[in-house]
């Protein structure tokens, strides 16, 4: 064998080595086989490019002795050819499977069901408190807010709650240090907006009160009224009982009956606390054969303080108790949400879990 065909033969060799290499690929990941075409291309310019030891082997052909000439061009010619069909054949192969795993990630199944976004939703206490909220601006009363850190004057004086009265305690209500109190009612809101429009008023006041108890079932210390507040000439107590049982019935059904007992409120004059037929016995007591729980069996359902606006009050905010009369009201969001929806503890409302607050959307 004459030198010039050993040269091709060793050109051969050194392909064969780099070739071994792309054995060693694994073709079971898209990665992987753009990683073996990248290889694969490199081994075809490294051998069968302009600057490959073919292509210097087949400039020399014109140099060989005319007696090896052709075996040796044959050779260099077979061994090319064969290093090209194995570069092509590979490359095919390659090339099917990126397309395989390419065609897999982007495959779409157009049966499967959509995928709904997460969407958020309102609070169980917003969403009562809106329909509330709703019910007395279709009755033409206006939407007022104020703030939650009291003066002394504002939280009990105008509200003609005396010095020594025992919801001035400081076991009752939280003070800062400066001695302003975080509202224990929002009956404060009442001063507020006689001040700012005087008489005649109507409006609905809801927001976050403050008290001093240790939290259990039924007691946190942060929690939501709704005050009402509505005074002009002549208004009655008859008002007050129309307009209670109007709202209750907007909300519970036209059937809710109301009652009114007597009470103490420092703020109004008389007082009275006002109760509805339980919507969920109609006011029966009994609920498919067994006490009724939202009434415990009673009934009726106790949900907040009223009465007629203590003449006291009416003079702080200047306006006068000889031509203006009003009622006001106030109740718990908490406790009505609790019983609507046969909660057993109210802090439940405050825990943020997000799989007790999806059930009220
Ligand atoms: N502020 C009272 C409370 O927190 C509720 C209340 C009673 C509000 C009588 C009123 C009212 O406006 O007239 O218990």
């Amino acid at each position: 064998m004459t030198e010039e065909i050993l040269t091709a033969k060793k050109a051969y060799e050194l392909f064969e080595k780099d070739w071994d290499n792309l054995k060693d690929l694994n073709l079971t990941n898209l990665e992987e086989a753009e990683f073996g075409l990248k290889t694969l291309i490199e081994i075809r310019n490294k051998h069968t490019g302009k600057k490959s030891s073919f292509s210097s082997l087949m400039k020399l052909i014109g140099q060989v002795s005319p007696e090896d000439r052709i075996a040796f061009a044959q050779e260099v010619q077979k061994l090319k050819t064969r290093v090209e069909i194995a570069i092509d054949l590979a490359e095919r192969e390659i090339k099917s499977v990126i397309s395989e795993f390419k065609a897999a990630q982007e495959s779409k199944d157009v049966t499967l069901p959509g995928r709904r976004p997460r969407v958020g939703h309102l609070h169980l206490l917003t969403i009562l408190r809106q329909q509330i909220e709703d019910i007395f601006v279709s009755m033409g009363y206006a939407i007022e807010d104020d703030r939650e850190i009291e003066t002394d004057y504002y939280n009990f004086e105008a509200l003609n709650i005396p010095e020594g009265h025992p919801a001035r305690e400081s076991q009752d209500t939280f003070y800062t240090t400066e001695g302003f109190a975080l509202r224990s009612q929002t009956s404060t809101v009442q001063i507020r907006a006689m001040e700012r429009h005087g008489a005649p008023i109507r409006i609905i006041a809801p927001g976050k009160v403050f008290r001093r108890d240790t939290p259990d079932m039924t007691h946190v210390p942060m929690f939501h009224q709704i005050e009402g507040l509505c005074v002009d000439k002549g208004i009655t107590m008859a008002h007050l009982k129309g307009t209670v049982a109007e709202w209750l019935r907007r909300l519970f059904g036209k059937e809710t009956r109301i009652r009114i007992r007597p009470s103490y409120f420092p703020f109004t004059e008389p007082s009275a606390e006002f109760d509805f037929s339980c919507f969920k016995c109609s006011g029966t007591g009994t609920f498919e054969a067994e006490r009724c729980r939202p009434c415990k069996g009673s009934g009726w359902i106790e949900l907040g303080g009223s009465g007629m606006v203590h003449p006291n009050v009416l003079r702080a905010c200047n306006v006068d108790p000889q031509v203006y009369s009003g009622f006001a009201f106030g109740f718990g969001l908490e406790r009505m949400c609790a019983l609507m929806y046969s909660l057993d503890d109210i802090r439940l409302m405050f825990e943020n879990d997000v799989r007790f607050l999806e059930q009220f959307r």
